[in-house]
C-alpha cells in the first residue's frame, strides 16, 4: 500500500459540496497554522500537494487527497482570532456537516503544537470527538523547534493531560513519527 501516488481529489467550502463518500477517510484536525497541510505533505512524501503558508488560515476548505484506497481528509484551521464572523461561522457549519454526515471516518489525527498547552479548541475538538465515539490520536507537531529536555518534559505533559489517548511526536522538518502515523492510517483502514 503506498502513500506516493496520492493526488489532490477535492475541495469543499460548504457542507452540501462534500464529495459522496465511498471510501474510508483518514482526518488531520487542529488549529490554524498548526501544521496539518505540512504534515500532510511529508507523510506523502510531497513538497506541495497541500498549501503550506506562512500566514493563517490558508485552509478555508475541506480538502481531500485520494489515495485509492482511501482518502486524506484536510480540514480547515479554527481559532484564527482575525478570520471574520462568518468564516468563523462557515467553518463551524462546515466541520459539523463533515463528521455529521455518516462518512467512513476511521481515525482523527488531532494535531497540536508541542510548544505550546492544548488550545480551548483543542480541548473542544477532543471533547467532540471523545462524544461522538470517534477513534484519533494527538499528533504533536514541531517538535524540531524544542530541545530534546523540553521536548520529553512537553511530552509527558500532554500524556498526563491525555491518559490513554496514543501520542505521537512529530516534525514535517526532520520527518520524525512520520512512520508511526503511516502506521497507524494502515491499520485503520
Ligand atoms: P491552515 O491551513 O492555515 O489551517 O494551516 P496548517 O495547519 O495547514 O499549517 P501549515 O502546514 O500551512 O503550516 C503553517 C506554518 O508552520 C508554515 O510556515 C510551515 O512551514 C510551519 N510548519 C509546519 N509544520 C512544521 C514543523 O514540523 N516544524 C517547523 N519548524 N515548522 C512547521
Ligand atoms: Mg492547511
Amino acid at each position: 500500500m503506498g502513500f506516493e501516488n496520492a493526488f489532490f481529489e477535492s475541495a469543499s467550502g460548504t457542507a452540501e459540496q462534500l464529495p459522496k463518500s465511498d471510501l474510508p477517510e483518514i482526518v488531520f484536525s487542529g488549529r490554524s497554522n498548526v501544521g496539518k497541510s505540512s504534515l500532510i505533505n511529508k507523510i506523502l512524501n510531497r513538497k506541495s500537494l497541500a498549501r503550506v503558508s506562512e500566514k493563517p488560515g490558508k485552509t478555508g476548505t475541506v480538502n481531500f487527497y485520494g489515495l485509492g484506497f482511501c482518502r486524506l481528509v484536510d480540514l480547515p484551521g479554527y481559532g484564527y482570532a482575525k478570520v471574520s464572523r462568518g468564516e468563523k461561522l462557515r467553518w463551524g457549519e462546515l466541520a459539523e456537516g463533515y463528521f455529521s454526515s455518516g462518512r467512513n471516518i476511521r481515525h482523527v489525527f488531532q494535531i497540536v503544537d508541542i510548544r505550546h498547552e492544548p488550545t480551548q479548541g483543542d480541548l473542544q475538538m477532543i471533547d467532540f470527538l471523545k462524544a461522538k465515539g470517534i477513534s484519533f490520536s494527538v499528533v504533536a507537531t514541531k517538535s524540531d523547534k524544542l530541545k530534546k529536555s523540553e521536548r520529553e518534559l512537553r511530552l509527558s505533559g500532554l500524556q498526563n493531560r491525555f491518559p490513554k489517548i496514543p501520542i505521537t511526536v512529530f516534525s514535517a522538518e526532520t520527518g520524525e513519527g512520520a512512520d508511526q502515523i503511516r502506521e497507524r492510517i494502515r491499520l485503520s483502514i
